[in-house]
């Protein structure tokens, strides 16, 4: 239904007034979708622009008052009024889309680079820092490191190191099997030991290496024990190697790694791989050998075993006892770094506490 005094009478013949205002909605809308600043904005300004409640829509409902030719025109102008809307809805959408994934990302980023403060930056523990500094003395004495597995195999870790089934010193080793293959066949390694075995299978002598590695023993922890620690292995195999070779390397050691005035001993002991064997002691650091409680008044604390190569072991290895010789120690990476630091309790080193973490 037209008005008689409405604009349709003017110039430019019935619906000129809806498509005038057409044509503002339109511009006005352009305006508010470029400044629609989120999503849900929009969303609300969709609903108002071109939903069926829009002053659009509304206009539409006038087309049927209107002559055919007015309708025609109207129609197809409110048609147009509503596609370029719907456009630039359409990109503002996806525009806003992009920035709002952008933030989401942004927002959910994981900052792994956060400073503390001043030596809050990580640090290798103690213990790696001890096998590295173990590794560079013996390196600097000509020595190559050498790795072996964790999970060994009974022969390995005892039958070649001269220790057949059933020999009374495998109870010096309490150890832990795993439940695969025949029983008792498959092991975590209680020595690093077993590298010298793999080392001499795999290269002829002359051999220098050193052997750094975790080790497990069936055990109760305690201040001086724990049941999964560290060992670094040596072993020199050549030609006329002497049980005078071994005793200096270990003083050599001694010192390069204590400091200077720290001495080294050697004790007999027994060990089924080394014949002759001993026991190596250094100089107690806690009271430089005059005797403290630490070292129960003997001013010496006991590192490790050691000894020269069994021709037993030479020979399970394929290598001639005749003509080729050496020495082997092991000992506690662990101990090492608790009586070079006087750390009371071992067990700390596994507890990761940054009370202690801090302190080296
Ligand atoms: N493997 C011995 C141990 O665990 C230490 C050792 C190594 C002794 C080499 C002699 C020679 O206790």
């Amino acid at each position: 239904m037209t008005r008689p005094d409405g604009p349709d009478a003017a110039a430019g013949g019935p619906g000129l007034d809806q498509r005038e205002e057409a044509t503002r909605i339109v511009a006005k809308g352009l305006e508010a979708v470029a400044a629609a600043r989120s999503l849900d904005e929009l969303k609300a300004l969709q609903g108002e622009l071109v939903g069926k409640r829009s002053s659009l829509a509304g206009l539409g409902r006038t087309l049927g008052g209107l002559e055919p030719e007015a309708r025609r025109r109207l129609g197809a102008e409110l048609q147009e009024a509503r596609s370029r809307l719907e456009a630039a809805i359409d990109s503002r959408r996806s525009l806003l889309e992009l920035s709002e994934r952008a933030a989401a990302l942004e927002s959910d980023r994981l900052d792994l680079t956060e400073v503390l403060g001043g030596s809050s930056r990580g640090h290798l523990h103690l213990l790696t820092q001890t096998r590295d500094e173990l590794e560079d003395v013996f390196i600097g004495m000509g020595y190559r490191v050498a790795e072996g597995p964790e999970v060994e195999d009974d022969w390995h870790n005892f039958e070649a190191l001269n220790l057949p089934a059933a020999h009374p010193a495998r109870g010096m080793w309490d150890t832990l099997y795993l439940d695969q293959g025949e029983s008792e066949s498959i092991l975590l390694r209680t020595h690093t030991s077993p590298v010298q075995i793999r080392v001499m299978q795999t290269q002829p002598p002359p051999i220098r290496i050193v052997a750094p590695g975790r080790v497990f023993r069936r055990d109760t922890p305690d201040a001086r024990h724990l049941s999964t620690f560290h060992q670094i292995e040596g072993l020199v195999i050549d030609r006329g190697i002497t049980l005078g070779d071994l005793a200096g390397t270990i003083e050599s050691f001694t010192s390069a790694y204590f400091g200077p005035g720290m001495h080294s001993r050697l004790r007999p002991s027994y060990f089924p791989f080394t014949e002759p064997s001993g026991e190596f002691e250094v100089t107690c650091p806690i009271c430089a050998g005059s005797g403290c409680r630490t070292c129960t008044g003997t001013g010496w604390i006991e590192l490790g075993g050691c000894g020269m190569v069994h021709p037993n072991v030479l020979g399970a290895v394929g290598l001639d006892p005749e003509e080729w010789s050496g020495f082997a120690f092991g000992f506690g990476i662990d101990r090492c770094a608790q009586v070079r630091h006087q750390v009371p309790d071992m067990r700390v080193f596994l507890d990761n506490d940054l009370r202690l973490l801090t302190q080296f």
